[in-house]
């Protein structure tokens, strides 16, 4: 990038110094704020966008769940040249184009359930306001200025690069042709804050996660920080430059914002207070420098508390590679729901992989892993076990006898993994809280077939340690019920009714799964099959 420095501002930038970075710094506060990006209406949504709400609505579920206050924010980010550009191929103004997508992204969220509090657009006043005020307040304080750019950018990503990352012509993540645009442009003094950037990943290892990632900004910003262009002139489609409307802010300054405006940000300071700062920006690995990089430089500038952390996830992949709309493997979330639900849709996301790494899709698998884990080990095991309480005990929940060693043990399982899955949400690891939950369904199975039920049914002799083993296989579902809720909302729910119980409540864990309300003397109905068996063959 090369920028004529003879008209740079005579002005020196002002860092104020006394912007504590430190986590502890951040002023307590009750609500667990979690954010995902908000999406290009340029395209509707595909299964890789669907991934990162997903993975977001389950940790927010969770916390949820626990008794916390969560604020889980989404939406869509509706200016730049990218949808200017679907808009005119499509013949209708920018603005049109994105009225008629977002509701897309709305309808598909809704079918996966996504429990967001708020959904903000970029093309809201709420937004555009604040974001003006506050870009205008860093141009007075002598954080931008204006200069020419000269250099590579991507419109599919909406980013510039530096000369040296284009290998061939082509984006290093779109594999797309990028242009190289020589414009007057206003520019951030990103490179001001290099050092205070340094500090922050320093002294918080956990602001930017996983450490692969972290290592990945540190080296690039120990490497040296060029200012950023914040401004464009040869398209009109975003928010204005206050002082000089020639000019549309770059896509980035205005979308990063939406995470400050959504909770008051120059509208409502009491709000803003109780809220900001995120708790967790979940974003994917693409989208990693715009969060860990541009973003905390410009909440310095404007001297906001900086976010808790920021985890950048990795990719689905066709083929191994990125899957998108550009290389045509984006797969519809519609397709898969279709045949998987909103739960078997949802369990796959989250189970697959290890959160933080690429993985691939494919049909295959997400097929086998829905019949193994949830028709057979979940759904069999509550099907079987309201239809042996029904025949043997007129569908009533029996009262416990004895317990022996076995209860015991289940007992135990379930607490553990109560234990687990907190633990392992809480260090966003989905896939291994799920992994610790259905490591109880299968002992809640092994233990059915341990104690043999059938086999007692025979003997009216054994009639109440009948009734003990139903009692405790009941009692395991209503704990299952508790702990697949964040991943399986609707699952949970039908279960329970089945179960002939009202919706989870929320308090820690550790006490919902141990003392529930008690089960003796409910009616159970043994309902449809909670988890359908699935064909192998994918729809044409
Ligand atoms: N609008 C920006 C984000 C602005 S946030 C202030 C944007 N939008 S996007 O629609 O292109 O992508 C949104 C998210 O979807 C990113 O986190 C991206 O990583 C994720 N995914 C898009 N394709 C993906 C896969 N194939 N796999 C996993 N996630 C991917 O970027």
């Amino acid at each position: 990038m090369d920028i004529d420095i003879t008209s740079y501002p005579d002005k020196d930038v002002s860092i104020d110094a006394d912007i504590d970075i430190s986590a502890e710094s951040a002023p307590k506060k009750d609500i667990f704020y979690v954010t995902t990006p908000i999406y290009y209406v340029n395209d509707v949504p595909h299964i890789g966008h669907a991934y990162t709400t997903v993975n977001a609505d389950f940790i927010v579920r969770y916390h949820r769940l626990a008794g916390e206050q969560v604020f889980f924010l989404t939406g869509t980010d509706e200016h730049g040249q990218k949808i200017a550009q679907a808009a005119e191929a499509n013949g209708v103004s920018p603005q049109e184009w994105a009225d008629r997508i977002h509701p897309r992204w709305r309808e598909v969220w809704e079918r996966l359930e996504i429990s967001y509090d708020d959904f903000i657009r970029t093309t809201e006043d709420r937004h555009i306001k604040p974001v003006q005020e506050l870009v205008q307040r860093l141009y007075d304080q002598g954080d931008i200025y204006l200069a020419t750019y000269t250099g590579p950018y991507c419109v599919a990503c909406e980013a510039f690069y530096q000369p040296s990352e284009i290998v061939g012509g082509l984006c290093p993540i779109h594999e797309r042709p990028v242009e190289w645009i020589e414009e007057e442009n206003y520019f951030f003094r990103l490179s001001a804050y290099a050092d205070r950037l340094i500090e922050l990943y320093e002294s918080r290892p956990d602001f930017v996660q996983p450490d692969i990632r972290r290592n990945e900004v540190l080296s690039f910003v120990r490497s040296g920080l060029q200012d950023l262009s914040i401004s464009r002139t040869s398209f009109s489609w975003g928010v204005s430059i206050p002082w000089d409307p020639r000019h549309v802010m770059y896509v980035w300054l205005d979308a990063l914002q939406n995470y400050t405006t959504a909770v008051g940000q120059g509208t409502d300071p009491d709000r803003f207070a109780r809220t900001w700062p995120a708790d967790l920006h979940l974003i994917g690995k693409d989208i990693l420098r715009q969060h860990a990089i541009i973003w905390p430089a410009i909440l310095m500038a404007a001297g906001f508390d900086l976010p808790r952390k920021v985890f950048a996830h990795g990719f689905l992949t066709v083929g191994g590679k990125k899957m998108s709309k550009t290389s045509l493997t984006g797969i519809s979330p519609h397709l898969l729901l279709d045949t998987f639900g909103s739960d078997g849709y949802r369990y796959h996301f989250l189970r697959e992989g290890t959160f933080g790494q690429d993985g691939p899709f494919s049909w295959e698998s997400m097929t086998a892993r829905y019949n193994a884990d949830l028709a057979n080990d979940l759904g069999n095991l509550v099907s079987r076990s309201l239809a042996m309480t029904t025949k043997n005990f007129d569908a009533v929940v029996p009262a416990p006898g004895e317990s022996t060693p076995l209860e015991d043990a289940l007992l135990a399982a379930g607490v553990l993994a109560a234990e687990q899955m907190d633990e392992r949400v809480r260090k966003l690891d989905p896939a291994g809280a799920l992994g610790a939950v259905f490591e109880f369904v299968r002992a809640v199975n092994h233990y059915i077939d341990d104690t043999a039920p059938w086999k007692l049914a025979k003997d009216p002799a054994q009639r109440e340690r009948l009734g003990t083993v139903l009692h405790t296989v009941c009692e395991a579902i209503r704990q299952i019920s508790i702990l697949i809720s964040p991943a399986m909302p609707s699952a949970s729910r039908r279960i329970r009714e089945q179960l002939g119980i009202g919706p989870v409540d929320s308090r820690p864990l550790s006490e919902s799964v141990i003392s529930g309300t008690s089960l003796v003397g409910v009616k159970v109905t043994k309902g449809d099959s909670i988890f359908p068996r699935v064909e192998v063959e994918k729809p044409a």
